[in-house]
Formats: structure tokens, sequence, C-alpha cells
């Protein structure tokens, strides 16, 4: 047999902490092994199946596309690219009329970073510490954790980073070059940290007070996460510029900044070859029509209320707090997170760190009761 670890350590990149497991299959909420071993499968791509690993919206969709056409630039009209647009725009605030399509999370918040200087005519970026916005040089700006950017640095001048959840800061930091504010709703990198529905509506008055823009970054928390379509909901807000990736073509790379009409670029100001290709146009319409047909915002807010309870319940003195909202889920822990996840992946189920404590539960949504039981059952072994 073909010794797959081997091949990719020795052409792989380096940059991954490898774990000790060949995924070959998944399906629905599992994924299987190449000894055929079934995980419950909570990191989800990293939170990006969230309609389940294969799901038949988006493999049917993928299909059809691509025996019809595989790729087609940004330069010429596409059917499936304008009905991608069309459905974005059906689920999305209409303020945010107008979209753009790229591949990933970094290239959707450098999208936004880039439109708003050049919108504002300003340079300054206010983020929170503990954000993770990607790895290109300006997400990386925008980025909080030294340890991803010191040995990167001069970065991307103009950034400031203020604590979370604490609005005085912010509005003390904001100059007359201040061009925008970037926040998550929810921290997914950072530790599972939870936005105050006080400070998201302050930073938003705080924004059109002062005419700075306000990019909401929703590529972890986006498309039923967290129990809504999109996590500002539960705020009562409305982004100048939401940034999304991840889970929205059910597997396949695909971002997107939706923003106002106002903001568009002017032509030759930004574009991607890939951005807004068939395929994963095709795939996104699949996944998000089930998103919509099944009520999965619905079921991720009754399944993340179920887990939580029952995480809550468990009696370990190991755990700070469970926190999050929907189907994203931190364990905090009073010890360091890395070999419990090891522990979590010898009993069958796949979890994340977030931050070096928290260990973070991203499962798909159409996870059942009984694999979450299994789950928190697992959880409280381990912790034993
Ligand atoms: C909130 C947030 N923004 C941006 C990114 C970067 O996305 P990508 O890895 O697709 O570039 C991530 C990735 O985890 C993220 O969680």
């Amino acid at each position: 047999m073909t010794d797959f670890k081997m091949l990719e350590d020795q052409f792989g990149p380096g940059c991954y902490p490898m774990r000790d497991v060949v995924i070959t299959r998944g399906q629905g909420s599992v994924v299987y092994d190449e000894n055929g071993r079934e995980y419950i499968d909570c990191v989800a791509g990293q939170g990006v199946v969230n309609v389940g690993h294969c799901n038949p919206y988006v493999v049917q969709e993928i299909k059809q596309q691509a025996e019809t056409l595989i790729t087609c630039s940004g330069t010429f009209y596409n059917d499936t690219r304008s009905l991608l647009m069309e459905k974005i725009n059906e689920i999305t605030p209409p303020e945010l009329s107008n979209i753009f399509l790229c591949n990933s999370g970094a290239e959707a918040v450098e999208a936004a970073l880039k439109m708003s200087r050049i919108a504002s005519g300003k340079t300054d970026i206010i983020a929170a510490m503990r954000a993770f916005h990607g790895r290109t040089f300006g997400a990386l700006s925008a980025t909080f954790n030294k340890k991803y950017k010191k040995e990167f640095e001069p970065l991307v001048p103009g950034f400031d980073h203020v604590p979370y959840n604490n609005f005085e800061k912010l509005a003390e930091t904001v100059t007359d070059k201040t061009a925008a504010v970037i926040l998550e709703m929810i921290q997914g990198e950072g530790g599972v940290n939870v936005a105050d529905e006080n400070y998201v509506r302050q930073v938003r008055q705080l924004c059109n007070k002062k005419n700075i823009l306000l990019i909401i970054d929703e590529v972890q928390t986006g498309f039923c996460r967290t129990g809504k379509m999109f996590a500002f909901e539960h705020y009562g807000v409305v982004p100048d510029i939401l940034c999304l990736a991840k889970a929205m073509a059910g597997g396949l790379p695909i971002g997107a900044i939706v923003f106002p009409e106002k903001l568009k670029f002017a032509q030759g100001n930004h574009g991607s070859t890939f951005g807004g290709n068939p395929i994963s146009a095709a795939a996104a319409l699949g996944a998000i029509s089930y998103m919509q047909d099944t009520k999965l915002a619905e079921q991720a807010a009754e399944k993340g209320a179920y887990m939580m309870q029952k995480l809550q319940a468990i009696n370990s003195d190991k755990i700070r707090q469970v926190r999050g909202k929907g189907l994203l889920i931190g364990i905090e822990l009073k010890e360091k997170v890395q070999p419990y996840i090891l522990a979590m992946m010898d009993e069958g189920v796949l979890t994340l760190p977030s931050g070096s404590t928290v260990l973070r539960l991203l499962p798909t949504l159409v996870i059942s009761c009984e694999q979450m039981d299994t789950v928190v059952e697992r959880i409280e072994k381990v912790l034993q």
C-alpha cells in the first residue's frame, strides 16, 4: 500500500502540524481513514463542511457543472456565477447589494481592506486583540497573534489592535486616518471569544458617526454555524463589508465580500483569476440551497444548545469554561489543550485547538444527537 504519510512528509510544505492519520473518505458528519476507521468529525475541514461531507446537493451541482463549463474568468458574464450572486443577495441584508467573489478567507479580507482604503481615502485599520483574519500580508497585519507575524515583518503599516469587547479602548484609538474597523463576532481561532451585544452596537454607532467602515469577518461564523445564517444577525447590526469563505461552497474553495453599491471598485482596481469560477459557484448554490431547504441555521441553534448544556454538565476540574454560539463551541481548559486533542483522536473524535488552552468543536451542522452524545461522552472520558 502506498505510504501517503511518507509522501506528504517528504514533499509537503512543513507549515502544518500534521496529525498521524490519513483521511480518505467522508460522509455526513464522519470521515474515514485509510484503514476504514471511522471518526466523528468536529473539525469539518476547519469549519468548512457545515452541510456535511459529500452533501448530495453539492455533489450533484459539481457533477453537472463539471460536464458543462469548468472555468470562466470574471471579464465574461457567466450563468452560474450570476445565479450565485443573486442567491447571496437573497440571504444578505438589502443594503449589501454587491459581491466580489474570490477563493479563500484571507483573500476576502484582503479585498475588504483594499476596498476600505480606496473607498474612504484613509489608510488605517483598527482590529481586535486575539483576532485572526488570515495569513497573507494584509490579512496577517489585521491578525493579532505575534507568533504568526514576527518572522514576516515588516507587515502592512496602519494597523492597531485594541482589546476585544472594550468599546472605550476602541473609541480612543480612532483618528481621522481610520478607514475601517474589522471584527469577528466570535473569535474562532483566538479562543472562541463571543462579542458582547452592547459592544457591537456601540462600535456600529461609532463607525456611523465617524464615517468609518465596519468590516465583519464571518469567514468562520457564516453560513449557519452560530445558529443564524450570519452571526451579525444576533446583534441587530449590518456591516459595511461582510467577509465570507469557508462553508459557502460545501467544501470547495471560495471567498467573497458583500458590500453596498457605493463602495464598488473601479475597473482594474481588483480582481482574481479563479474568483467566482463556475464549479465553486455551482457548489455554493447547492450548499446554500441545502441550508435553506433544511433550515440548517435553526438546526445549528438547537443542536448547539443541546451540546452546550451537556458539555456544561461535565464534572471535570480541568475545565475553566464552556462557551460559544450554535455549533462553534470552545471548552477552555486550565492547562494546554494539545494532549487532549490527540487523546480525542484516539477515541475516534476529531477536534481542534483554539489558542493554546481551548478545545474547539466545529462539527458539521448535520451531526446527529447520538453523535453529539458520543462526542460529549468521549470528552468527559479524556478530561477525567
Ligand atoms: C475569521 C477568519 N478570517 C479569515 C480566515 C482565513 O481564511 P483562509 O484560511 O481561507 O485564508 C480564517 C481562517 O481560519 C478565519 O477564521
